[in-house]
């Protein structure tokens, strides 16, 4: 890798390179300097969103670092289709190719992390056949459970506890994860909030958990340690739940230092 690439003060988007930039949870102030740089100087900037976003949140992040750059709007379908999947992030991939060879840089924004439940994954698979493993970088933000779990200043983990970050789509698999981590993450909680309140219930967890929607993002920000309160209101997709199940203290005779 470029010397250049790891000095994220002065880190300007190469010709022929391809970074998958994570801009945090929607705030321009939560930006890594490295994202930023990136953003300034790509030549060709691809803002992702889903056919039902009428922008792209991540666009709206860096809106004031654009001046010039290519903006490519790739709208995908949030269906749970591999094919139709893979065929979408194939075109786009095909694209960043093209763009690559006439010596373009192109920096793909992403909401939170780039590797983590992110459209830059099946991006970066898809390059791997077409493009040289050192033309293809990736810049990591702030992801949403950090930001949600800040607005509540509660640890996330300490000594030799277990946090489990998974979707909530599923509940029984929630309910599993239960049983084997400290700390439970939930993303893609919007529409379970009400089953999920009901199953916590169960477990004599419902005060254990919180509610974050549309973490730093300016006058979309709800915040509640009342799940029920929550589900009551229509939050959309940008939910995350965290429950703090329990403690996993030191174990004895164990070296531990944090
Ligand atoms: C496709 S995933 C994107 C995750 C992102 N790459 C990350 O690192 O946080 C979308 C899910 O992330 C969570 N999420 C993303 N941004 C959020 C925010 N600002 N506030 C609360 N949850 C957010 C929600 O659970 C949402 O359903």
């Amino acid at each position: 890798m470029d010397s250049e690439v790891n000095n994220g003060n002065s880190m300007r988007a190469l010709p022929g390179h391809f970074y998958a930039v994570g801009v945090g949870p929607g705030s321009s102030d939560l930006l890594t300097v490295r994202a930023v740089n990136l953003v300034r100087s790509a030549d060709v900037v691809i803002a992702p969103r889903s056919r039902k976003a009428d922008t792209s949140l991540a666009l709206q992040t860096v809106k004031d670092l654009l001046d010039g750059q290519e903006i490519i709007d790739h709208v995908y379908a949030m269906r749970r289709d591999a094919e139709s999947t893979v065929r979408s992030w194939a075109r786009v991939a095909e694209l960043v190719g093209r763009r690559c060879e006439r010596g373009q840089s192109v920096v793909q924004i992403t909401i939170g992390d780039p590797l983590i439940y992110s459209t830059s994954c099946y991006l970066l698979s898809q390059l791997r056949e077409s493009l040289p493993n050192d033309r293809v970088h990736v810049v990591p933000g702030i992801s949403a459970f950090q930001a949600s779990a800040c607005l509540f200043d509660e640890a996330l983990t300490i000594q030799e506890d277990r946090m489990t970050l998974m979707s909530a789509t599923n509940l029984v698999r929630v309910e599993e994860a239960l049983d084997h981590c400290e700390t439970l993450v939930l993303y893609k909680a919007g529409k379970k909030i009400a089953e999920l309140a009901d199953l916590l219930s169960r477990r004599g967890l419902l005060d254990r958990a919180r509610v974050v929607c549309y973490a730093e993002q300016p006058d979309r920000q709800f915040v509640s340690a009342d799940l029920r309160e929550a589900a009551n209101a229509r939050h959309g997709y940008m939910v995350t739940v965290l429950v703090h199940v329990g403690r996993q203290a030191w174990q004895p005779g164990e070296a531990g230092s944090e």
